[in-house]
Parts: structure tokens; C-alpha cells; sequence
């Protein structure tokens, strides 16, 4: 069964082609940075029209890699969300035009079913149920992952994902963006002692997270530095911030871990997925802490963490294959929780904005 992706939900424009052999014949991104850059964020119209210019370019790219023709495919699988809305739309738009064209069937994947689903493309040991960590630019979360569909939230963040945390921190250093990995790289060898930061609900029971007050720490740490930023000084307060927000994982995860063994006592395994799970020091960390908890941890290779349409293929070969197909009337939806039943954490919507479902 030979499938093609499309990733179209944020700032990449991606397609890949799998099979349900776990074989990735193709898998190019086309990263839109450059378009963004000048604007210090993502431009949602900027991003859509830059899809709808490159899609086509980019699925010829990755069929021709591929050695494959249209009429190899077996079904298409597009994101149709969560995301900005109109990158979302033009993803799943095209992919239903191929579906159509071809006459092979459409799956409409969740993005974040495709993160989740991700380990299970490069692990073919790894089998339901497990502790899903799902760390990305929008998102922190941690879920069991039942079955395909299958999604049971455990905890989430009440303001700011994970990756936008590092993002934020990364500008308010001037590091640039994407910023993960440019805190990444800068914290290498510097000293994540340094610099006091607190750990946002480090202790308290359940696992969800918050990160909004040690963005707020680091901004003033920042002000109150009598000659600016230095290299050094930048670098140190780098690792001192990805040291916090690994710690707050870890014990997020500890607490997360005891609620899935409970639930599910025969699960075994322990998934990062997200573009955060690209963080080399945090893969580690969360390796000892399945370990210590007699679990074992999955993680997919770098290029199936951050945004990529293979995940999204192998997330159609997964759905396709139990019978889950779409049809052309499936809708573009800017939210889309996994777990439509979790409750929002605690917190969210007191001041009576609303807040994320997800
Ligand atoms: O999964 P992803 O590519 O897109 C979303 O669905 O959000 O995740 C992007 C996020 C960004 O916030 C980026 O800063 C973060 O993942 N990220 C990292 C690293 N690589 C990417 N964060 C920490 N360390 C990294 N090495
Ligand atoms: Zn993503």
C-alpha cells in the first residue's frame, strides 16, 4: 500500500510517500522561514499563499524521488487540522482533488494524530497502549494513545505550549526563530545552573503544564542585566531556561506515568512526539525517567518530530487500513482536539476568556 502525505497545517509545505511496509520512499519539506522571517512570527495569509505556490511542486518533487506515478498510489492523506485555517484548507483541498483524480481514498488525518501515530512508523514493536508526550510549537500534552482514534488526555498546558515557550525565549534572547533548536545550540556547554528560573508547578499533583511564568522570569532576568546581553551571558541563560523547562517535564511525566500505570498496567512504552522532541537533552532525561519507571521510551529520528508529511501518510495508512475512510465533504477545522471529551485544565477560563480546548 503506497500512500501520499501532505503537511500543509503551519509554515511547511510538506508531502512524503510510505508504505505500509514503513518504508518513506519521499519525504520533503519546504520550509517557509525565510517568507516569515521579516515579520518576527508566521503571517497565517503568508503561509496559505505560499502553500498553494509551492504544493504542487513539492508532491512532484517527492513522487519523483519516490519513482513513483499517481497511478501507484493506493490513497492520499492530508492534515486537516488543527491549524491555520487557510494552509489547512489547501492541503486537504489538493489532496482531495488527487483522491478524486485517481480515484483512490482520501484520509483526513488529524495533525496531531499524525505526531502521535509518528513512533509507530519508525518502531514496528511499538504497540497500544502507550504514554503519549506531545510537545510541539502548539502543543503540550500528555495522552494515552488506546488505538488509532483512541486518544485519552491525562494533562495539558492552561497557557503556552512548550515550543512556544522556547520560541519566546529564544527572541527575547535574540537567538531567531525557530526557537528550540537555536536554544538548542546555544546552551551547549554553558552553564544551566546559572540563572535561577522557576519551575511552574513542579510538585503539584496531575500533569499539567504551565509556562507562561518562567517566560515572564527569563524576560526579567533579562531587564535586570546592568551591560546587556553577552554571548556568554546569553548562552548560560539559554541553558538555564531549557534546563527549567526539562525539569518541569520530568516531573510533569513522573506524575503522568503513575496515572497511565494505573489506567493501562500492561502499557510498556513511553512516546515523545513534537517538534520539541527533536531536544537532545530532553529525549535523554525522559530516556531515564521511562527507565526508572520500567518503561521504555520511543522516539521518532529528528525529521519525523518536527512537522513532516510522512507522519501524515503513515497516519492515512493507519486509518485506511482499519476501514476509516473519508469522504470529499470532509471539512478544514482550525481546532481539533484528540481527546473531544477532556475537560479544560484547571484555571483555564477563570478570568472568563475562553480558553484552549486542546
Ligand atoms: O511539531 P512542530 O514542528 O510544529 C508544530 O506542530 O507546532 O514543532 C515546532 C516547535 C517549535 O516551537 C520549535 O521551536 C520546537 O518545536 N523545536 C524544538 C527543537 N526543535 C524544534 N524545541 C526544543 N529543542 C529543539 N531541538
Ligand atoms: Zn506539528
Amino acid at each position: 500500500m503506497l500512500v501520499l502525505g501532505i503537511e500543509t497545517s503551519c509554515d511547511e509545505t510538506a508531502a512524503a510517500l510510505v508504505t505500509d511496509k514503513r518504508e518513506i520512499c519521499a519525504n520533503v519539506v519546504l520550509s517557509q522561514l525565510d517568507e516569515h522571517a521579516p515579520y518576527g512570527g508566521i503571517v497565517p495569509e503568508i503561509a496559505a499563499r505560499s502553500h498553494i505556490e509551492h504544493l504542487d511542486g513539492v508532491i512532484a518533487r517527492a513522487m519523483k524521488e519516490a519513482g513513483a506515478d499517481f497511478n501507484d498510489l493506493d490513497g492520499v492523506a492530508a492534515t486537516a487540522g488543527p491549524g491555520l485555517i487557510g494552509a489547512v484548507m489547501v492541503g486537504l483541498m489538493t489532496g482531495k482533488a488527487v483522491a478524486a483524480v485517481h480515484g483512490v481514498p482520501l484520509a483526513a488525518v488529524n495533525h496531531l494524530e499524525g505526531h502521535a501515530l509518528s513512533a509507530r512508523l519508525s518502531d514496528a514493536e511499538l504497540r497500544f497502549p502507550y504514554l503519549l508526550l506531545l510537545v510541539s510549537g502548539g502543543h503540550c500534552q500528555f495522552l494515552t494513545v488506546k488505538g488509532v482514534g483512541r486518544y485519552q488526555r491525562l494533562g495539558t498546558t492552561i497557557d503556552d505550549a512548550a515550543g512556544e515557550a522556547f520560541d519566546k525565549a529564544a527572541k527575547l534572547l535574540g537567538l531567531g526563530y525557530p526557537g528550540g533548536p537555536a536554544i538548542e545550540r546555544a546552551a551547549q556547554d554553558s552553564d544551566g545552573a546559572r540563572y535561577d528560573l522557576p519551575r511552574p508547578l513542579k510538585g503539584r499533583k496531575g500533569c499539567d503544564f504551565s509556562f507562561s511564568g518562567l517566560k515572564t522570569a527569563l524576560l526579567h532576568k533579562v531587564r535586570a542585566l546592568e551591560n546587556g546581553l553577552d554571548d556568554v551571558i546569553r548562552s548560560d541563560l539559554a541553558a538555564s531556561f531549557q534546563q527549567a523547562v526539562a525539569d518541569v517535564v520530568i516531573d510533569r511525566g513522573q506524575n503522568a506515568i503513575r496515572q497511565f500505570q494505573a489506567l493501562h498496567p500492561d502499557g510498556c512504552s513511553l512516546v515523545a512526539a513534537g517538534g520539541v522532541a527533536a531536544n537532545s537533552m530532553l529525549r535523554a532525561r525522559l530516556k531515564n525517567l521511562a527507565t526508572e519507571n520500567g518503561l521504555t521510551l520511543a522516539v521518532p529520528p529528528l525529521t519525523l518530530c518536527t512537522d513532516n508529511a510522512a507522519m501524515i501518510a503513515w497516519a492515512g495508512i493507519e486509518r485506511l487500513g482499519l476501514g476509516l475512510e473519508d469522504n470529499l465533504n470532509a471539512v478544514p477545522r482550525a481546532r481539533w482536539p484528540l481527546d473531544g471529551d477532556a475537560l479544560p485544565p484547571p484555571g483555564v477560563g477563570k478570568s472568563g476568556k475562553l480558553g484552549p480546548k486542546a
